[in-house]
């Protein structure tokens, strides 16, 4: 982990000589080096110098198990014994992948007819485009392909999904977005909320711009829209009220589909089910990844509704095969950690548990909402971030965006609780199984630690005019 001072160590150099890391500035990471972590427990994970850290973040938001759940690792090992490997190409199945397709379809609560596995978030969203083209092929309309998505949105890497994904860093010198591909106004009143705007008038504006933007492409060009219910990597942004039940109206007139990214928030994280629930979304297929097998084994997962599975299902009649599947879709490890991961969110009631012990998390993180440092304290469940700004009123950015954030992020370390700055948003999601007491534990130090990078944002001219 970050050493300016200290020499790296053996496995450090290893790793430099040996890996490109995702989401990393190599050059910085040359000479910091990477932060070895060698095990977990609970919502704990130590590193290579025994150092005992809260996983903040779940990982990258999928432990919601936490590390080292017995059942999980049972499952798995006897899968392995089992069948460790088998694929669902040219008809062939496996029980786990029918019975976890069987168990998804009974939990998202709108309903569903069929399910198609990947192995990742980026695959599922990238494969809810290639299906949604498919049909409309099939269905005798081939110039409805446009997508929608939304600045700040994240649906991962992939030439499309990364088009889709609304941050620059993920379009930066790899020629993205596809044009095909048109991002509308992040729903973030504090951010985006004009002055003066109520929320209810924010919204308003943004259900029109869809719409204004939808019949300026031509309704017969546009696909589909896809949209988070809480925006994770974006920097937890929670919508704002009455959102979603606005846009849905304008998808609807303009039969435009609506593919909800589950990724981050299905299986209980924003105390439902899904965050369909919680934000009352009208989806006509979504994608599911991450927490679908409690991070232990890659598996992500599309659901359709019945309208678009029977135009997907009668277009591949017209062809001598369907073109799409990938070799570990619907791997049988994947599968079976899926099934016993959803069978323990409802045995334990994992849904229940965050609803309980949410109010907790969102009072402790609220509680910063007035510390000079931060603009916006938000979240929903157990997921949440505090906005750093120079300015909450005017929701001012810092000249040089992200720096503070990553001080914090750093001071945080330091202080044993690993959390993620997304630019200057310092984001939690911490292992669903969380205990009120372990909540307490994890916002102990954040008070010293806002001081801290304050002090130094302001020592550094970070702050401005505002300082
Ligand atoms: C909402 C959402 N969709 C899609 C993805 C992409 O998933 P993956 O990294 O597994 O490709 C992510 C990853 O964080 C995500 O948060």
């Amino acid at each position: 982990m970050a050493h300016d001072t200290q020499p790296l160590s053996n496995a450090q150099t290893r790793d430099i000589e040996a890996l490109l890391h995702p989401y990393t500035n190599a050059i910085t990471h040359r000479q910091v080096g990477a932060h070895l972590i060698e095990s977990g427990e609970g919502v704990y994970v130590r590193d290579d110098q025994g150092r005992r850290f809260i996983e903040g973040m779940a990982g990258l938001w999928c432990c919601g198990l936490g590390f080292g759940d017995q059942e999980l690792i049972e499952a798995a090992r006897e899968q392995l014994g089992r069948l460790p490997y088998y694929h669902l190409f040219g008809g062939r199945t496996h029980e786990p992948a029918i019975e976890l397709a069987e168990k998804i379809k009974e939990l998202y609560p709108i309903p569903m007819a069929r399910v198609f596995y990947g192995s990742s978030g980026s695959e599922a969203n990238e494969t809810q485009i290639k299906l949604i083209w498919y049909m409309n092929n099939g269905l005798g309309r081939p110039e409805k392909k446009k997508i929608i998505a939304r600045k700040k949105g994240y649906h991962g890497v992939t030439l499309v999904s990364g088009s889709m994904t609304g941050l620059p860093m993920a379009h930066n010198s790899f020629n993205l977005p596809f044009d095909f591909v048109k991002h509308v106004t992040c729903p973030h009143y504090w951010r985006e909320g004009r002055p003066g705007e109520a929320e209810a008038e924010f919204v308003a504006r943004l259900a029109q711009e869809l719409d204004d933007l939808i019949v300026a492409e031509g309704p017969e060009t546009v696909a589909a829209y896809i949209a988070e219910p809480v925006m994770g990597a974006g920097g937890v942004i929670v919508p704002a009220a009455g959102y979603f039940e606005a846009i849905a109206p304008v998808l609807q007139k303009h039969d435009v589909l609506f593919v909800d990214d589950e990724v981050i928030c299905g299986f209980g994280r924003t105390g439902n089910w899904f965050g369909a629930e919680t934000f009352k979304m009208q989806a006509t297929s979504a994608s599911m990844a991450k927490q679908l097998t409690g991070g232990y084994v890659p598996l992500s997962a599309v659901a359709l509704n019945a309208e678009m599975a029977d135009a997907i299902e009668a277009e591949t009649g017209r062809h001598p095969v369907f073109g799409h599947g990938f070799t570990y879709g619907g791997h049988p490890l994947g599968c079976a950690v899926g099934v016993k991961a959803l069978e323990i969110y409802q045995r334990r009631d994992m849904v229940g548990h965050v609803r309980k012990v949410a109010p907790l998390f969102q009072e402790k993180l609220r509680s910063f909402g007035d510390h000079p440092l931060v603009g916006e304290a938000r979240g929903a469940g157990l997921m949440g971030a505090l906005e750093l700004s120079p300015d909450r009123e005017s929701a001012a950015m810092f000249a040089q965006p992200g720096k503070v954030g990553a001080k914090l992020q750093a001071e945080l370390l330091n202080h044993g609780i690993i959390a993620r700055a997304m630019g200057d948003a310092l984001g939690l999601c911490p292992p669903m199984i969380i205990t009120e007491a372990e909540i307490e534990e994890l916002f102990a130090p954040f008070e010293a630690c806002l001081d801290a990078a304050y002090a130094w944002a302001k020592a550094e001219g970070h702050l401005g005019e505002h300082a």
